[in-house]
């Protein structure tokens, strides 16, 4: 089965064609992250008009590079949640169109379990696993269970892992977004220069969950000490300690999740995901299997998104004409066991 997978979410156009689930013929991305760098951040006004712009010019890519036609398309697939509801809208209506000229079955996608889906595109991971979705929108732990079934362990009480890493990189002058530039940078620093503290939420009613404010804020409030100490020699210092807190605080929830569920099979999964500490340090886990997808497949993707519904078309879903955007979902079951 040929899948057509659009994604529209945040500020990345992409269509992917992808066969049974696994086999990515093409995956064309347009990212807009230089559209939004003069605003350190994502402006949904402006991301919606531009996925209008470009999302017929990476649909025909797409084909192309796949080297398919329309007629070779068995199904087409579409993010409708949760994201900018007026970038999901592009890609709905796109999508819309798509199936009602072709007459092809129509599939709305949640971002979350594509995301979580991402690593069997390359490495299939056995069902139960844990999931770890890092990004600039998303932080959770779950327990993934199949390709639709996931219940949520943990996630952010604040900002979310991704948001954190680029508000500090904004506040520091590093350029939006921030992560990549962080991850680079803390490579040559001492992840033990400054000492800067973890949330401790192990013992509320929802143990796994994170919380990035106050490491954020602390990270601000440095900016003296900063400035005293001279620019170059302290910002690999900085953002080392920065990350290893980030990051360690992800791997603790993870380690706990695992005691709890007795599963230590761990996917990853989202922009963060490809941040190298998180990689070496989940992989230095003994006794763990963890996967991740590789880079382009981490941060946002259509091929996700076509992989995913294979197996919803597969067992019959169908989305019908009043199909729309959610921006949130709150649907997920969020308490082990
Ligand atoms: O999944 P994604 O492309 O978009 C969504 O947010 O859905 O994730 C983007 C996020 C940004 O916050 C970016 O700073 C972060 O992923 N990111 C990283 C790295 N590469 C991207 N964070 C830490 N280390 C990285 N290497
Ligand atoms: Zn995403």
């Amino acid at each position: 089965m040929t899948v057509l997978g659009i994604e529209s979410s945040c500020d990345e156009c992409a269509v992917a064609v992808v066969d049974d689930g696994r086999i990515v013929r093409s995956s064309v991305i347009h990212s807009q992250v230089e559209n939004h760098k003069p605003f350190d951040g994502v402006v949904p006004e402006l991301a919606s008009r531009l996925h209008v712009e470009v999302v017929s010019s990476v649909y025909r890519r797409a084909l192309s590079d796949a080297g398919v036609s329309v007629d070779d398309i068995d199904a087409i697939a579409v993010t409708n949640r949760p994201g900018l509801v007026g970038s999901l809208l592009v890609g709905v209506s796109f999508a819309k169109g798509l199936s009602f000229a072709m007459g092809k079955p129509l599939v709305g996608v949640d971002h979350i379990l594509a995301h979580l889906y991402a690593v069997q595109l390359e490495t299939p991971m056995e069902y139960p696993h844990l999931g770890l979705l890092v990004s600039g929108g998303h932080t959770l732990v779950a327990l993934v269970r199949g390709f639709d079934d996931i219940e949520v362990l943990g996630t952010t009480i604040d900002d979310a892992v991704g948001e954190a890493f680029d508000k500090v990189a904004k506040f520091y002058g590093l350029g939006y977004p921030g992560g990549r530039v962080i991850d680079d940078l803390a490579q040559m620093g001492d992840s033990e220069a400054f000492r800067f503290p973890s949330a401790r939420l192990d013992k509320g009613d929802h143990p796994f969950d994170v919380s990035y404010s106050g490491l954020k804020t602390a990270v601000l409030h440095q900016k003296d000490r900063f400035l005293a100490a001279g620019f170059e020699p302290t910002l690999p210092n900085l953002c080392a300690s920065f990350q290893k807190v980030a990051v360690d605080t992800l791997i603790r929830k993870v380690k706990a999740a695992a005691k709890v569920t007795g599963i230590t099979r761990v996917v990853a999964g989202g922009g963060v995901a490809a941040n190298s500490y998180l990689r070496t340090t989940l992989k230095k886990q003994r006794g763990w299997q963890v996967s991740y997808p590789s880079l382009s497949l981490c941060s946002d993707n259509a091929a996700m998104i076509a992989g995913w519904a294979y197996h919803a078309v597969s067992r019959g879903d169908r989305a019908d004409w009043s199909l729309n955007a959610e921006s949130r979902v709150p649907r997920f079951k969020r308490k082990y066991p």
